[in-house]
């Protein structure tokens, strides 16, 4: 008998043909992280366009004590949780400044890439080998479960980083299950450092995912890239145009493929065609901004109280420091 536990790539094939098949099209985000797009994605982090990554490290810079100062009124030590973790390198900023308040910690950064945890490992080894570092590969909450269970983490105090505007990409009934989740798996008076990309002109918004050099047009093009390698498809991305729109009232930001043509295409690996006429969409992502009272309602919706918001200069983005009550 078949196993029921599909392979990665029949999953590919089915969340292809589900999203191709409906209507309006649409694909799922998590698929644009092969080893090309993560490649892409590392560019678009270091464009001058892209302002979230740099108002972070900013905000490190500036508050990292302050964040700090929340944890020390209580505890002397810390278990540090990142949830996708990456590179880790707003993280290393707060950890400097943790050694330099004696604020003893330990750093267990969650992420679904090995390679990545393996370069973070690398450089924490030769930058701070002090910390003690216990990466673990896998899913947020399977890691987080599964942590609970082991007696060395019980009873210790957490402070959980989920930074880089990653709340951003889920739609509202997903983050409110993300919220309600995270809420259940920690305890009364533990710490949640969560990063908001704020709504802001959206001329400073839009070049972040519509850049002047096509970095974010390669990014999502990509994706039917990836879909022509690993499914056998045909698709042509000259026929299709990156579109991004920006709505002020509900603070997404939205990335799709536009048809430029009538088209067809083959996608041999799950024996489908797809017709696209001139002008369908193919809805690629979504990247929500908010507004402080957007924040402040997410965390009293679920348990959490807002201790303090960290801001960069220019107001472009906010880390909140949220205790669970
Ligand atoms: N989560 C980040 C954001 O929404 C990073 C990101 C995800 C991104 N997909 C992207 C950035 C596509 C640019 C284009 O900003």
């Amino acid at each position: 008998m078949k196993s029921q536990i599909l392979t990665a790539i029949e999953q590919f094939q089915i969340d292809t043909d589900l999203g191709l098949s409906s209507s309006p099209a649409y694909l799922r985000p998590k698929y644009f992280y092969d080893e090309e797009g993560s490649k892409i994605f590392q560019e678009i982090m270091n464009m001058p366009e892209y302002y979230l990554t740099d108002a972070e490290i900013e905000i490190f810079e500036l508050n990292s004590k302050k964040i700090i100062e929340h944890i020390s009124l209580t505890y002397d030590e810390i278990l540090l949780l990142e949830l996708g973790s990456g590179d880790g390198i707003k993280t290393e900023i707060f950890i400097k400044s943790c050694i330099e308040s004696q604020l003893q910690l330990k750093y267990i950064p969650i992420d679904i890439s090995s390679d990545i945890l393996d370069e973070l490992k690398a450089k924490f080894k030769i930058n701070h080998p002090e910390i003690e570092i216990d990466a673990r590969v896998g899913d947020y909450f399977q890691v987080l479960e599964s942590l609970k269970q082991e007696s060395e983490y019980k009873n210790v105090p957490k402070l959980v980083l989920f930074l880089g505007s990653n709340v951003g990409n889920f739609s509202n009934q997903e983050t409110n299950q993300f919220i309600e989740h995270l809420k259940n798996i920690l305890d009364p008076k533990d710490f949640f450092l969560i990063g908001f990309d704020l709504k802001k002109s959206p001329s400073v918004i839009l070049p972040a995912y519509d850049d002047p050099r096509g970095i974010t047009r390669r990014f999502n093009f990509n994706h039917l890239l990836r879909i022509n390698r690993e499914l056998n498809g045909n698709f042509d991305i000259n026929k299709f145009d990156h579109h991004v729109s920006y709505d002020p009232l509900s603070g997404e930001v939205k990335s799709y493929l536009l048809a430029n043509t009538n088209s067809t295409v083959v996608i041999g690996s799950i024996d489908k065609v797809f017709n696209f006429n001139k002008w369908d969409s193919i809805y690629m992502e979504c990247s929500r901004k908010y507004s402080i009272s957007d924040m402040e309602k997410v965390a009293s919706d679920h348990g959490f109280q807002v201790l303090e918001n960290y801001f960069d200069r220019n107001q472009y983005f906010c880390n909140s420091l949220w205790i669970r009550k």
